[in-house]
């Protein structure tokens, strides 16, 4: 395992769509691995594959912040939806910056494990934001383009309440 240095914004990869996982093999198992590891040295939420300069339809999610488990998704694809919800998003990519997005408040998804098994997960409020996000980022576009501007962490802090900030800081963590 390895840690994979971060593309940030301006990163012409990061904006590319990438390609289907087509072999599940020791390969496959490796970019997994390595994503893993950075996000877990990150502490981030979320990592895609092009994140890392992979052009290929994998990413690991956090869904829950207070257990850190981490679900690989490759090949994933939204299959419902419902609602909308209003939040706080950041990205690695973006380091240090923060805005508001809109996404759906639940989210089902349909994807592969790394043997090439199909599964399906699903997930509310920061879940489904952090599936939203990360699947994005296989598209080609990160969460600046869905935002009407970006504030700093300082910005954001001097907007909520001491209290509010306590409660909110798990939750500002970036994908
Ligand atoms: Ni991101």
């Amino acid at each position: 395992m390895a840690i994979r240095k971060i593309l940030t914004q301006g990163d012409p990869v990061l904006n590319k769509i990438c390609h289907p996982v087509t072999k599940f093999d020791d390969k496959l198992a490796d970019l997994l691995d390595d994503l893993r590891e950075t996000l877990d040295n990150a502490k981030g939420v979320g990592l895609a594959a092009p994140q890392v300069g992979i052009l290929r339809r994998a990413v690991i999610v956090v869904p829950d912040p207070e257990t850190e488990e981490m679900i690989e998704l490759v090949n994933p694809e939204i299959v419902a939806q419902e609602g909308e919800e209003d939040g706080w998003e950041g990205c690695l990519s973006l380091p240090g910056m923060w805005g508001r997005v809109k996404r759906p408040k639940w989210v089902k998804v349909r994807a592969q494990d790394r043997q090439g098994n199909w599964f399906e997960t699903e997930g509310a409020e920061l879940a489904a934001r952090c599936f939203c996000h990360e699947l994005d980022h296989l598209d080609g576009h990160m969460y600046d383009e869905h935002t009407d501007r970006l504030y700093t962490s300082e910005e954001v802090d001097a907007m909520m309440t001491e209290e509010e900030s306590e409660s909110h800081k798990g939750r500002r963590r970036r994908r």
